[in-house]
Order: structure tokens, then C-alpha cells, then sequence
């Protein structure tokens, strides 16, 4: 059993946790994940370390209620328990010999995009923020990325915080500026991550993304987080869940996302009813 130190909420859908869990915090490494079970007989569902804390023992996850797991797991508070809690899984970043990077967050992928930030900025990078929200009532860990970039940008589609457009519009405005990056690192929605590396695809720059499909074990053996990256089938959990943004196929996934949507909806109705 893993005890929840601390609990924030990061606006209305979406909560940080602090776990008491000093084994994977031990290994822990930016771009790696863990999966969890709330309960006896839950789903098991993958969720990117956000932080870590070795020596405290302790791990940070965000995440959006926006299935039945997600919604229990955003029931319980500070002192509960979370009944499994498996990793460190998949590949940590590489991050090595990077002087200057741009590390972009779209919606809750801010919160995956953050550690990958504070890692580079660790090791003497230039790192420039760019993140994105649909308005700004759900901007999430602005303080804590400022603090580990040097330049921040954020946007909203709406423009709520006076600031409208995607982040593809301020990175285009950068590389258009003459801006060099040797590594772009886009995580958030398929769309997004898609359209990030089209734009740095023609200016040759090394992009990474993280994919986040569908998963099951974990661990090699279903077969449910394939994605196809330059031709080939990987899996996501053991492979990635970083991967050359220039080879991955996006549609493919896209469409692979959308498989157990009507699933995945009757699950949550059964479970406000
Ligand atoms: Fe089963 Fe990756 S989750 S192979």
C-alpha cells in the first residue's frame, strides 16, 4: 500500500499527489511512468512520473479525472492509500548534451514536459518553455516551470490570459527569430505532439514526443501500446513512451485512441450512477 503525503488541486479536473513510494523514487528518471491500482479488482492505468524526491522516498503524479479510475483515484486525500504503485517502467529520457532546448506542454502534458525541464536545466541547459491550455482557469504548474526554464511562454486557445494561440505559433515565431534548438521535446495531445514535428521537420531539429496510448501490462506482453515509429511496431511501455517525433504515425494512433471511447464512457457512467 502507498500513502498519499499531499494532495493539490491544479484547477477543477486536474490533482497532484505526492506518493509515499521510496522504491520507485529511487530509480526514478524523467519520462518514466507508473502504474497503479486505486483498489482490489481496479483498472490498471499508466500514469508519467511528474517528480521525485529520492530522498524524502517520494513521487509526484498528476493526473485528469476523466475516467472512472481517474475519478477515484481523485476521491481519495492525503493519508489514503493507493493499493499498487509498479515502476519506475519504460525508458528514461535522453537528455544528455543538450545546450539549448525547447520543452513543450499541451494541457496536461505540461505536467509530463516539467520534470523533463528541470532535468535539462539541471544539467546546464537553455531551456525554453512553450505551454498551452484551452483557457487560463486551467493552467497548471506555472510557478514551478518557471523555475526551471529560462524563458516561459504560455498561450490559451481563447486567448483568456492575453495570450492567444497554440504553442506551435510561438515556436514557429522563435525558429522564424533565427532561435536554435538541438533538441524539441512536445508532450501533450497526439494533434499537438503531430503538429510540432511537422514544423521542426523541415529545420532538420531532433524532436521527441511522448506517446501515451492505451496500456494494460505494462510490461511488454499485451501488445496494447503498439505504435508504429518509422515503419516498425513499438511498444510503447517498454520502448518509449519517448519516441523521434520525425518517424512516429500519428494517425495511426489517433485512431487507435479512439478505439474504447464508447467503453471507456459507458465505464464512467456506470460509475456516477
Ligand atoms: Fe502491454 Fe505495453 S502495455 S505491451
Amino acid at each position: 500500500m502507498f500513502k498519499i503525503l499531499e494532495k493539490r488541486v491544479l484547477n477543477p479536473d486536474v490533482k497532484l499527489m505526492v506518493v509515499d513510494a521510496p522504491v520507485v523514487a529511487k530509480k526514478a528518471e524523467p519520462g518514466q511512468f507508473i502504474i497503479l491500482r486505486v483498489r482490489e479488482g481496479g483498472e490498471r492505468i499508466p500514469l508519467t512520473i511528474a517528480d521525485y524526491d529520492r530522498n524524502k522516498g517520494t513521487v509526484t503524479i498528476i493526473f485528469q479525472e476523466v475516467g472512472k479510475t481517474t475519478k477515484l483515484l481523485g476521491s481519495l486525500n492525503e493519508g489514503d492509500y493507493i493499493l499498487d504503485f509498479v515502476g519506475p517502467l519504460g525508458q528514461p529520457s535522453h537528455l544528455e548534451n543538450v545546450k539549448r532546448a525547447a520543452v513543450i506542454g499541451g494541457g496536461l502534458g505540461t505536467a509530463i514536459a516539467y520534470p523533463q525541464a528541470k532535468k535539462l536545466h539541471s544539467m546546464g541547459a537553455y531551456v525554453d518553455a512553450i505551454t498551452g491550455f484551452r483557457n487560463k482557469d486551467l493552467i497548471i504548474l506555472e510557478d514551478e516551470m518557471k523555475k526551471v526554464c529560462n524563458r516561459l511562454f504560455i498561450t490559451t486557445d481563447d486567448g483568456s490570459n492575453g495570450n492567444k494561440g497554440f504553442v506551435t505559433d510561438v515556436l514557429k515565431k522563435l525558429l522564424d527569430e533565427g532561435t536554435q534548438y538541438d533538441l524539441v521535446i512536445a508532450i501533450g495531445p497526439l494533434v499537438m505532439m503531430k503538429a510540432v514535428s511537422n514544423l521542426t521537420r523541415p529545420y532538420g531539429i531532433k524532436t521527441i514526443v511522448s506517446m501515451n496510448p492505451i496500456m494494460v501490462d505494462g510490461t511488454g506482453m499485451c501488445g496494447g501500446c503498439r505504435v508504429t515509429v518509422g515503419g516498425e511496431v513499438k511498444f510503447a511501455c517498454v520502448d518509449g513512451p519517448d519516441f523521434d517525433g520525425h518517424l512516429v504515425d500519428f494517425d495511426e494512433a489517433i485512431r487507435r485512441q479512439a478505439m474504447y471511447k464508447k467503453e471507456e464512457r459507458q465505464s464512467l457512467e456506470a460509475h456516477e450512477c
